[in-house]
């Protein structure tokens, strides 16, 4: 049986407990509408930690004003029948708010926080690092799983635990993906059966730039050709595609000396969808 906790208050005495009783834990912090890439993820917070923690709470404050707060899938049943079967969750962390009337005070990360997802979702890292700090301290764990799905948010995350002292080890889990490659996400549920038949494109793209990027392709031409390909699949718009220090997310130009991410943000039709690998990642092109 989970322990399902909707207070602050019954949340840290838990957390309290397990520590006096020289028990490790680890946070899973999300939005709910779980599916096997969380499940990963709390597979992962298992490997390390003694008790684990997921948190499911559909944060307002990382929601644009035109965004999908409201139709956002709130499954909070299912989500800990599934946690259940995993036999790894201990606790789910389900608060109904997280901000009262007066809340008026926000984190606002700047360095891995520019460009990328922030030049279309500018309130989006506010949003996250408010809201993660807050479940840090609700939930006082030794280690927070994020997965490297939204690695611009795990980056986020890590600066701010590096820049603000935090006693949390932030650790990134591997993007899961479907057969076709497309990477796991709760807004996928949005996509029609046409859309879902182009959207492993993105990840397709991604993996044919890193393999031009390796063999020495000019960085423009390669990106050119990835955004065009991306627009002849079907997608409506492309947000970016970026090639970045894989630390910092300056995007690189000539040095491929340091370690490498390529990201890629497109929409098909009302749905964005995000994804990156690492530029040695082997690829998967079908
Ligand atoms: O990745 C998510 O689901 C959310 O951005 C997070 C980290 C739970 C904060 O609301």
């Amino acid at each position: 049986m989970i322990n399902i906790i909707h207070t602050k208050s019954g949340m840290q005495d838990e957390v309290a407990r397990w520590r006096e009783a020289g028990l490790s834990v680890a946070l899973v912090p999300t939005m709910g509408s779980l599916h096997e890439g969380h499940l990963s993820l709390v597979q992962q917070a298992a490997l390390r930690a003694d008790k684990v923690v997921v948190s499911i709470y559909v944060n307002p404050s990382q929601f644009g004003e035109n965004e999908d707060f409201d139709k956002y899938p709130r499954t909070l049943d299912d989500d800990v029948q599934k946690l259940a079967q995993t036999g790894q969750c201990h606790a789910v962390y389900a608060p109904s708010s997280m901000y009262d009337d007066q809340h008026s005070t926000m984190i606002v990360p700047a360095g891995a926080a520019d460009g990328l997802e922030s030049l279309t979702r500018p309130h989006f890292f506010t949003g996250v690092a408010t809201i993660v700090l807050k479940l840090f301290q609700h939930v006082p764990a030794h280690s927070a799983i994020f997965g490297e799905k939204d690695f611009q948010q795990l980056s986020v995350v890590r600066q701010m635990a590096r820049n603000l002292d935090l006693q949390i080890d932030i650790i990134g889990a591997a993007t899961v993906r479907d057969t076709h490659g497309l990477a796991l996400s709760s807004r996928n549920h949005y996509l029609s059966a046409d859309q879902l038949s182009i959207a492993p494109q993105l990840y397709q793209q991604l993996c044919i730039i890193a393999q031009r990027v390796r063999q020495g392709d000019i960085q423009e031409l390669v990106i050119a050709d990835a955004r065009r390909a991306l627009q002849n699949a079907g997608f409506d718009e492309v947000d970016y595609l970026e090639i970045c220090d894989a630390v910092t997310l300056k995007p690189v130009q000539n040095n491929l000396q340091t370690p490498i991410r390529i990201l890629g943000a497109a929409r098909l039709g009302a749905t964005r969808l995000i994804d990156n690998i690492a530029l040695d990642e082997t690829d998967a092109l079908a």
